[in-house]
């Protein structure tokens, strides 16, 4: 497990889905309420940029056809064996940061 600093605490705003490159993989950095998450930037629909979505109840709402995926799994919200990758994401201090080892594929 390796933790990679991205960004500072203020940087990321409840709601914000930004774009992130860890280790050469690009990945989502998010921000649910109080809670950020990491994802794969690309959407398993059609390849949509996950950084053009938005955060909308506990999901990740893709910006091309709507597809939502729960921003604590990376499952699609009605069908849950189609998942985007997910990455650990932990604060130090007002550091943001994310461990590029994928959770789910
Ligand atoms: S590309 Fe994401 S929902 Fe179609």
């Amino acid at each position: 497990m390796t933790w990679v600093p991205v960004a500072k605490v203020g940087d990321v705003r409840a709601g914000d889905v930004v774009a992130v490159t860890v280790e050469g993989t690009e990945m989502v950095l998010g921000l649910d309420g109080d809670r950020y998450f990491a994802m794969q930037r690309r959407c398993v629909h059609r390849g949509g940029d996950l950084a053009e979505g938005i955060v909308s109840r506990g999901h990740v709402v893709c910006a091309n056809h709507g597809w939502r995926f729960s921003t604590a799994t990376g499952c699609h919200d009605t069908a849950s064996d189609v998942c985007l990758v997910t990455f650990g994401v932990r604060v130090v201090g007002d550091q943001i940061e994310i461990d590029p080892t994928p959770r789910k594929s």
